[in-house]
């Protein structure tokens, strides 16, 4: 396996952490994400920032329904404000109208945490913990939470977990690709009654990425997983430019690159199992036997 060293140093970071991480917390803020691109009208209008939860959604819905119709898959490049919630009914306010979900009148459950946070994704936040009691994991409890972003997820979260009795991976965060498989969840892929499931396209085939280095397993990437959450275009036709190109070996995926936060990890680390998960990738030992449907793609020289 590949040394830590060798990696960006924020993924050996983020894998020492983890080491530590009391799985409660770990869970309590996966996937979330913070809005506050209009800080300042916020301020004036003396609301907090937004948080987004996207595991409380995809409880409900496949990411189709909102990417990219509704919003684009990068964090920042989405123009959201009140007057198209509530006036053009666009955005959040496709929903939070009154008839898919609760309409945006209690300002509190979306402009939820109090300012001074960077926007993007969180999984862990660390704010106001010194980096010697993190790695000591004295980073709070449920009863005595060491952020407002930790109260306000273990609202939600484990609410939603002990309910829906979710799988769980071994860093306590969702499995979803169990939850879907078991059927414990059924997300619905369209917002549209009279789209039927037999017209989402699923592509049932595997690719084998041969990772350079004669010890590291090899990755078989799913096709069938992927685009039963993730419409082709959202890969292959990502607005702003592709993630990848539908071709075989037409991407020059690495793992600094992946660790940079491109190719896999415009979702893996954000809203979909962490990087640090590394043998979920690496999941073909090299010269095991193939199933069926596996397009083999050959490791291009370094
Ligand atoms: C209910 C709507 C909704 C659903 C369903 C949804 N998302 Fe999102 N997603 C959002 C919003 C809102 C943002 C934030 C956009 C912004 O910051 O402008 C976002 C942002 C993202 C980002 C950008 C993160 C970054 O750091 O750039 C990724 C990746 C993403 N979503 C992946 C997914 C995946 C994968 C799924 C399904 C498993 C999913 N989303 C389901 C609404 C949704
Ligand atoms: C595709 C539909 C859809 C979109 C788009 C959507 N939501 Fe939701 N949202 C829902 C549903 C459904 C629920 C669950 C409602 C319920 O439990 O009554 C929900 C729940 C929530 C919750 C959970 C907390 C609570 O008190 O129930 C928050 C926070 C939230 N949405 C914020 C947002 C924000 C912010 C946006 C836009 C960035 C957004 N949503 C976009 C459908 C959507
Ligand atoms: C469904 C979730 C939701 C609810 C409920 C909600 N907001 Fe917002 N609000 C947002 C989002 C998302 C943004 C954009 C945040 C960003 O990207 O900076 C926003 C932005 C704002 C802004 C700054 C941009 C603008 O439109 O001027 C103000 C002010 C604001 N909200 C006030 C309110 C008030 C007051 C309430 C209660 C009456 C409220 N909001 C309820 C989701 C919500
Ligand atoms: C999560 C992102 C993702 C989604 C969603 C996705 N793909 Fe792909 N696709 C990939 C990756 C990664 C490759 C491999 C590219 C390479 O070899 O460099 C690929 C390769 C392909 C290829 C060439 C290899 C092959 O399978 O024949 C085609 C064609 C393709 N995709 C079509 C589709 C279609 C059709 C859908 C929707 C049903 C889809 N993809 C959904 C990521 C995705
Ligand atoms: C557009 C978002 C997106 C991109 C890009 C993406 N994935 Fe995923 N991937 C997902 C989602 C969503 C799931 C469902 C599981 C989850 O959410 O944790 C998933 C699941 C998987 C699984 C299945 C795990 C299991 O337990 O069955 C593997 C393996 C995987 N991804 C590998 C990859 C690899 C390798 C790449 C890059 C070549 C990649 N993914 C790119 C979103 C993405
Ligand atoms: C989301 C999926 C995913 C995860 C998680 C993942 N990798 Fe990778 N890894 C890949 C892909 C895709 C490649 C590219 C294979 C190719 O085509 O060369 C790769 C390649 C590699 C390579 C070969 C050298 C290179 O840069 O191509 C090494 C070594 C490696 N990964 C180590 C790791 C380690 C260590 C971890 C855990 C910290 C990890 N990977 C986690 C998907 C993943």
């Amino acid at each position: 396996m590949l040394p830590q060293m060798m990696l960006r140093p924020v993924v050996a970071i983020a894998l020492s952490i983890l080491a530590v991480f009391p799985l409660d917390s770990a869970f309590a803020e996966y996937g979330d994400i913070i809005l506050n691109k209009t800080a300042e009208a916020m301020r004036d209008a003396e609301v907090d920032d937004v948080v987004f939860p996207h595991w409380f959604h995809r409880i409900r819905f496949r990411c189709s329904v909102c990417h990219e119709d509704i919003f684009r898959l990068k964090a920042g490049e989405n123009e959201i404000s009140m007057a198209i919630i509530t006036e053009k009914k666009e955005m959040c306010g496709v929903c939070h109208n009154g008839l898919i979900a609760w309409e945006p009148l209690e300002c509190e459950r979306c402009h939820a945490l109090e300012p001074g946070w960077s926007p993007g994704v969180i999984q862990h936040s660390v704010k106001g913990v010194s980096k010697v009691d993190l790695l000591l994991g004295k980073v709070g409890t449920k009863a005595k939470p060491y952020s407002k972003f930790m109260e306000i997820a273990s609202g939600w979260h484990p609410l939603a977990l002990s309910k829906s009795g979710l799988p769980l991976d071994k860093y306590g965060l969702v499995d979803w690709a169990k939850a879907v498989k078991e059927k414990i969840v059924q997300p619905l892929w369209s917002l549209d009654p009279e789209v039927k499931e037999t017209e989402h396209r699923i592509r049932d085939n595997d690719i084998l990425f041969v990772a350079k280095g004669a010890s590291m397993p090899d990755v078989l990437f799913p096709h069938g997983i992927h685009s039963y959450w993730l419409e082709c275009k959202i890969c292959h036709e990502t607005k702003g430019g592709a993630i990848f190109k539908d071709e075989l070996g037409a991407n020059n995926i690495t793992m600094m690159d992946i660790g940079k936060g491109k190719w896999c990890s415009r979702c893996h680390d954000k809203t979909a199992f962490p990087i640090s998960d590394c043998m979920r990738c690496h999941n073909h030992p090299k010269g095991t036997p193939l199933g069926k449907n596996v397009l083999v793609r050959e490791a291009k020289n370094p």
